[in-house]
């Protein structure tokens, strides 16, 4: 087994999943700011500190996403922010793209920027105790969107980041995202997802990615968030199975959805169905931003103090989807 591979089990192994706290400042801020607390590098760290000192990150979480600002910061006890996540048993991992930005050509659609200089960025943050990355390309749904220039183009870049990162000797995440947004069917968006996920998939290959030493971390199939006909949990879950199963590669060793607006419940729900009827070799774990953390940081801007209650929040939000990445969840252990 290669050691990319490897490392890729070992973050996704045991039903554990990826906590997405790599917001760039802006969106850090703006998550702030809805709460009512004032975005400062201190506030930005206590409440990071607080999730990965927690219960739900020894038992839960078996990789972290940071932005630059967090690896590099160190924890009120004096430890480096990757060494604290590492002696929870977890592995650091770090955002590289430097966000989406207009695609020339296609000016209502996205282009991730980031490869200008990323071998260089890659091999300082594998100083720093970076085991894995994370790229996202993003792709607006509507009849003529993603159009063809924006699944070529975006596909090409994150197999050359891919090819980067496996250069590093770190697992790359792979994120191609779907966005919700959109009156569109469940059938357009797993008809573009598909053709998403195809081409990028055509493009690590060419790259000569290894694939055993990646991880796919997708949009679940779901109708989109203005459209009438919305679906059952159940036809998500089928969909989104279907989906993977005809275009992601089987060496790839495992998948981590992103939650991409869905609430928490939905998030976890979806997953805990999917797994239910999974009968691919693939792990289909979770990789969530809003989904693990909005009812923690909710709890927290109350008492920016009160760690202990906080992480009781956190760690039953982490301990949900870790179930549901077994197919092990109900809604009575919800509640
Ligand atoms: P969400 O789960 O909030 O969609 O965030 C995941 C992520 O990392 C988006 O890039």
């Amino acid at each position: 087994m290669s050691e990319l591979n490897n490392i890729a089990l070992k973050i996704l192994g045991s039903g554990k999943g990826i906590l997405a706290a790599d917001e760039s400042t802006g969106t850090m801020t703006k998550r702030l700011d809805s709460v009512n607390v004032p975005s400062t590098p201190e506030n930005r760290l206590l409440f990071r500190e607080t999730l990965f000192s927690s219960n739900g990150m020894r038992d839960c979480i078996g990789g972290v996403i940071l932005y630059d600002e967090t690896i590099k910061q160190t924890s009120s006890k004096k430890n480096k922010i990757p060494e604290l996540i590492a002696s929870m048993g977890s592995h650091p991992g770090i955002k590289v793209d430097t966000g989406a930005k207009i695609l020339a050509g296609s000016p209502n659609e996205k282009i991730t920027e980031g490869l200008d200089g990323l071998r260089e960025r890659l091999k300082e943050y594998y100083k720093l105790g970076a085991k894995f990355t994370k790229w996202r390309g993003v792709y607006n749904i509507s009849k003529e969107y993603p159009s063809k220039l924006s699944i070529q183009s975006n596909a090409h870049a994150l197999a050359r980041y891919s090819a980067l990162v496996q250069e590093c000797d770190m697992v790359p995440i792979v994120e191609p995202e779907v966005l919700m947004d959109g009156d569109h069917s469940a059938q357009d968006c797993y008809q573009k997802t598909s053709e998403v996920i195809k081409k990028c998939f055509e493009e690590l290959i060419l790259h000569k990615v290894d694939l055993k030493g990646i991880i796919l971390k997708p949009n679940m199939i779901l109708a989109g968030n203005k459209s009438k006909d919305k679906i059952s949990n159940e036809e998500v879950a089928k969909l989104t199975l279907e989906c993977l199963k005809n275009s992601v590669p089987s060496d790839v060793p495992g998948i981590a959805f992103l939650s991409g607006g869905q609430s928490e419940i939905e998030a976890t729900e979806n997953l805990n169905l999917i797994n239910k009827i999974n009968t691919t070799n693939f792990i289909m774990s979770y990789s969530y931003g809003r989904a693990l953390q909005q009812s923690a940081l909710k709890f927290w801007s109350k008492n920016t103090r009160d760690i202990e209650g906080t992480q009781k929040v956190f760690n039953h939000r982490a301990k949900m989807n870790t179930l549901a990445a077994q197919g092990k969840w109900s809604k009575e252990i919800e509640n």
